[in-house]
């Protein structure tokens, strides 16, 4: 079936490029048609993408992890259409029946501790929520992050991040947003000293900083210094989250104990915008004393909730998590291989189950003509912002032997199309 353009009153998709850049943001679609990616999307279904001129891709970065599920999941449709038949966005002044369920399934199936659920609509808007925690529970201001971090565009996300977003908005905070080198504990103990950090935020591996792997022991000892010294850690699993790893929760297999998780982009399975701050009883303690603190709307609406219970259902199921290890192993495998029979171009890989960052050379270019090369050959894996030597390559929970095959196979041929001798 063709994607119906001319309901929205196009007849092609040069036209839809024209308003794009008119009406909605000029660089960004002109950085695109320069890059070599003239991807408009059309049809989409399971891990396939189909541009409006018919091209073809399978989908290896997800958006990371917006479609983990596979984009127009079966069972995330079904469960939002049942869910319209009785229900729509709801009143986030009153308790409601799916978003009770939903908070009280996100901490059956939480690490130790966790103890109520806040809702919001974007990552951004969570992770916001986990530092007014921090600092409701601290009564202390300032938050830590690493370099390079990546925490969403929000009010307080954005300061918590790279500056390459926040100064283009001044809100480059430095008295409230202390950044630190990530892997490197003696500068996390240096600011944590001071005694007065309301809360480290982490991802549990930074994504758009290119998926550098924690030490071994990092997070945990991140943690336990944060606790000693009063502050709070909020484990940013928007990107590691909902059994990517191969664990509901990767910062669990830490050892590390957060005292908030930000959770995002999956939990609506694609379908509708949901996202949470989980948190432990310190960081929820303002509930108890003003639950008209924090408002939003669209937090937590009936529908995106009822979505969000099907796709913890669909991510925690046994076959599921059979499929990550199945798939994780396979693909460590071909990249292994990879890297032996290219040593000049992919020089690194950093993965932890099917979170994904593939490392290349700066003697072609580092990741985007891999992403180019991927793009013609029929696959979407994009570059890290932060880092664009490495590609995200981000392969679905329910993906197939097969799919996983036609991509290996498609990122050889490009690898041989342009390797340097080695
Ligand atoms: C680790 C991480 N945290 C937070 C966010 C922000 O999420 P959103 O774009 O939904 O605001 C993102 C988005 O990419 C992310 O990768």
């Amino acid at each position: 079936m063709a994607f119906p353009l001319s309901d929205y009153g196009y007849s092609s998709k040069q036209e839809v490029l024209d308003d794009a850049k008119r009406y909605w943001n000029p660089d960004k679609t002109a950085f695109w048609q320069d890059e070599g990616i003239p991807l408009v999307i059309g049809e989409r279904e399971g891990y396939v993408l189909t541009d409006l001129d018919g091209h073809r891709l399978i989908d290896m970065h997800l958006n990371g992890g917006t479609y983990n599920i596979g984009h127009r999941n079966p069972r995330a449709i079904a469960a939002l259409t049942r869910a319209l038949e009785h229900a729509d966005v709801g009143n986030h002044h009153f308790p409601a029946v799916a978003r009770t369920a939903l908070a009280r399934e996100l901490v059956r199936t939480a690490p130790e501790g966790i103890e109520k659920v806040v809702f919001g609509s974007s990552g951004g808007e969570s992770v916001d929520l986990a530092i007014k925690s921090a600092r409701w529970a601290t009564g202390r201001r300032r938050i830590v992050s690493i370099r390079k971090a990546y925490h969403g565009h929000t009010g307080l996300s954005i300061g918590a991040g790279d500056e390459r977003f926040s100064r283009l908005f001044h809100a480059d905070r430095s008295d409230e947003f202390v950044q630190v080198p990530f892997n490197d504990l003696d500068a996390m103990a240096e600011v944590l000293a001071a005694g007065d950090v309301a809360a480290v935020i982490l991802e549990t591996i930074p994504a758009t900083y290119g998926f550098p792997l924690p030490d071994p022991g990092y997070l945990a000892a991140v943690a336990e210094l944060a606790h000693r010294t009063g502050a709070l850690y909020i484990a940013d699993e928007v990107q590691t989250g909902l059994m990517r790893t191969g664990a509901l929760w990767a910062i669990t297999k830490s050892g590390a104990q957060p005292d908030i998780i930000v959770t995002g982009k999956g939990l609506g399975g694609g379908i509708y915008p949901v996202t949470a701050a989980l948190l432990n009883g310190r960081a929820a303690g303002w509930l108890e004393v003003d639950g008209f603190a924090h408002m939003a709307t669209f937090g937590g609406s009936e529908v995106g909730a009822a979505v969000a219970l099907e796709v913890l259902d669909i991510v925690t199921a046994p076959e599921t998590v059979a499929n990550v290890r199945r798939q994780s192993a396979r693909l460590a495998d071909a990249f292994a291989e990879l890297m032996i029979r290219f040593p000049g171009a992919l020089v690194g890989i950093r993965q932890d189950g099917l979170v994904i960052g593939l490392e290349f050379s700066p003697a072609i270019g580092g990741a985007k003509p891999v992403m180019r090369g991927l793009y013609e050959r029929g696959v979407w894996a994009i570059f890290s912002t932060l880092d664009p030597v490495v590609l995200q390559f981000k392969p679905g929970l329910l993906v197939d032997d097969d799919t996983v095959d036609q991509a290996v196979a498609a990122l050889t041929g490009t690898l041989e199309s342009l390797a340097v001798p080695a």
